[in-house]
């Protein structure tokens, strides 16, 4: 394959940091993993299958004959709540904390697995008694608070199907994925605290079934955490505290089918509507467990865990609800913004905790960069001993701060890639085996078969990038959409014949780290030339001035593609920066520096802020829009619609170059 068709990448990075020798010591990982996966694929998935509680053995590992449908552990039954909770309380665990809640206002309280144990088996009494039954749908629809998890929890535990719908989204989100998948039931809050405000949440869900649009919908099951006025439905709506309390705390957990469907989570593709992504039982527990323990070092009996995502997320989903439990982990669950009531407080939860393992999004890092390192200096973090990443590239400037200023100089950092799709971690150092090198995600995990291929499918030697593809299926993987065998099958699976495509542009270095450079719907084309928006991203942050920037192509008659970068400059950088044209000048010229002439953006627009959907990806689509000059598209999903004015603005005041 000819060079042009190659994504060009000329990023060299060159810093190293080996495992110290205290940590590989006590290391959960060792180095054999690699080995026995490698011996065998499918004996090493049945060993770390084992590690659960099965209601009956399984002794089919794989049957893939009717891919790209995977059955993992067909032939066992299991219940993934009773891996979460039960086994650990009847192992003596009781009384070990599950969940440190932190809510926004201040409020906090400490769950054993015990006392969860004891929601969870109530929680699910009370959706029996509403009909609820195996392979039901149930809407969820909460703030970041214990209860979220125990109705995810206690749905999975009766073998019914749950779909989280992120807080954030609105009322017409809600709808959709609630008529998508049929639910019969609703369970929702009064409302949440964010920045320092008790917003509503209820409103949303009575205007989403208002006017029959939800005919599905049989009962809503409120829990009050504001206590502000809602309106009620009598005989639909029922007090989630009342309910809880009247039920029996007697639940025997029966086994299900190792591939009855656990969840369904909505995530947006490039186009067209939300795809319900399916995922099943024993082969997601299996790979959350495994990835959960491995990749984070979990030691449960003494680390505090806390992953920042919502529960909104899969994220959410796999590294709080289900991996963490499923390893009687200890974490935090924090309910409200990084900001509320400042922005210290994320330190002073860790100080508080004595967090020892954070996982977190690059976007996250980037903003507490851009503030400086003063905040975080204020409060003992010297808990933490390990960090995680996940969601997008981290650029090696985040992560030398991440580990400079938050892992005290030590912390070895796990930048993992997933998917919503592929339910769990694939690709990710291992922190007591990998030597890490800041801005790659470095190695498929143990049982993981990844590939990066050129166009026409020829895999792809060192320092060439290409497409990431998964070679194997994998325990984790999603089953299907819900309710679209074909779109699936086409979303993922046509591209390469017999492979699973995720999307995403990568390549190895040249010492066989893997690079995660982007979507490739995100890849420019200049001048022939494939430019990856990560690359030069990545390029812009690594300049004092810049604490975030976004990159896209836009349509340009003399190279087909141009560069236009959008940064937010350091605020302590604001006045050594001096006019935009200045910035414009010194970041084009710096760019050009670090990859390449090519790369150089045609134009920079210094911006206050970036359109970011409600998980902090960058919206792209929007600010090619702005690039090009179109109508801007969609804005729902955005955290703030009036970033694009603001930006739109900027931009019809005239290019600075
Ligand atoms: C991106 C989130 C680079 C990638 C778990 C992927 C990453 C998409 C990383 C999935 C990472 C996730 N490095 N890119 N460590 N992690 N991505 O479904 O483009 O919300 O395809 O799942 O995020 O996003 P999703």
């Amino acid at each position: 394959m000819s060079a042009d068709h190659e994504i060009e990448n000329l990023l060299q990075e060159t810093r190293h940091f080996a495992p110290e020798a205290e940590f590989v010591a006590q290391a959960i990982a060792k180095p054999e993993l690699y080995e026995q996966a490698k011996a065998d694929r499918l004996g090493f998935w049945a060993e770390q299958a084992k590690k659960l509680h099965w209601h009956k053995p399984f002794t089919q590992v794989l049957d893939w004959s009717n891919a790209p449908f995977a059955k993992w552990f067909h032939d066992g039954e299991l219940n993934i709540s009773y891996n979460c909770l039960d086994r650990h309380v009847l192992a003596g665990n009781g009384d070990r904390v599950a969940i440190h809640f932190e809510g926004e206002p201040g409020d906090s309280r400490a769950i054993t697995y015990a006392e969860l144990t004891d929601q969870v088996k109530r929680a699910a009494n009370v959706l029996l008694d509403l009909g609820v039954r195996e392979g039901d749908r149930v809407a969820i629809y909460m703030p970041m608070i214990p209860e979220a998890v125990v109705a995810m929890q206690a749905v999975a535990r009766i073998g019914a199907v749950h779909s989280v719908v992120f807080g954030g989204f609105s009322a017409d989100s809600l709808t959709t994925r609630i008529d998508d998948a049929q639910a019969k039931l609703v369970i929702t809050t009064d409302g949440g605290y964010r920045k320092g405000r008790a917003l509503a949440l209820k409103p949303a869900v009575d205007e989403a079934l208002s006017g029959g649009k939800c005919p599905s919908v049989q009962n809503v099951l409120v829990y009050r955490r504001t206590n502000q006025d809602v309106n009620w439905v009598e005989g639909r709506d029922l007090d989630w505290t009342e309910a809880l309390a009247a039920a029996s705390p007697e639940h025997e957990a029966k086994g299900f089918n190792a591939e009855h469907p656990l969840f369904i989570l909505y995530t947006s593709g490039t186009t067209g509507k939300p795809k319900g992504i399916l995922h099943t039982t024993g082969g997601y527990l299996t790979q959350t467990t495994y990835t959960h323990k491995n990749v984070f070092d979990l030691h449960p009996e003494k680390d505090v865990y806390w992953c920042t995502a919502d529960v909104g997320w899969i994220t959410g989903h796999s590294y709080v609800v289900y991996g963490p439990l499923s390893n009687g982990a200890t974490q935090v669950i924090y309910e409200g913004t990084p900001e509320t009531p400042d922005w210290g407080r994320w330190w002073s939860i860790v100080e508080k905790y004595k967090v020892s393992i954070l996982y977190t999004a690059p976007t996250a890092i980037r903003s507490f960069m851009k503030l400086g390192s003063s905040i975080p200096k204020q409060h003992d973090l010297s808990s933490i001993r390990v960090l995680g990443s996940v969601g997008e590239p981290i650029n090696p400037e985040a992560w030398m701060w991440y580990r400079d200023v938050i892992g005290s100089g030590k912390a070895p950092i796990v930048d993992t890639w997933w998917q919503t799709e592929t339910g769990a971690i694939m690709i990710s150092p291992l922190p007591g085996i990998t030597t890490l090198k800041p801005g790659s995600a470095q190695h498929a995990l143990p049982g993981i078969e990844i590939k990066i291929l050129d166009e026409a499918g020829t895999e792809l030697g060192l320092e060439h990038a290409g497409l990431l593809v998964i070679t194997e299926p994998w325990p984790s993987m999603l089953r299907g959409i819900w309710g679209d065998p074909d779109r699936y099958k086409e979303t993922y699976w046509s591209r390469f014949e017999g492979k699973y495509f995720a999307g995403d542009g990568a390549k190895f270095d040249e010492e066989g780290n893997i690079w995660l450079l982007g979507r490739v719907d995100d890849v420019m084309n200049v001048s022939g030339h494939r430019l990856s928006t990560a690359e030069i991203e990545s390029a812009l942050v690594s300049h004092p001035f810049v604490a975030e920037a976004a990159v896209v192509g836009a349509k340009d008659e003399t190279t087909g593609q141009a560069v236009v970068a959008f940064v937010i400059l350091r605020q302590s950088q604001l006045e050594a920066a001096g006019s935009d044209a200045d910035v414009s000048k010194i970041l084009r010229d710096h760019v050009a520096k670090e990859i390449g002439p090519i790369a150089k953006p045609r134009q920079i627009m210094v911006v206050a802020e970036l359109p970011k959907t409600r998980s902090g990806k960058i919206m792209r689509r929007l600010l090619r829009d702005v690039a090009e000059d179109r109508p801007i598209g969609d804005v729902t999903t955005l955290t703030d619609t009036s970033v694009m004015d603001i930006i739109s603005g900027k931009i019809a005041g005239g290019a600075n170059d």
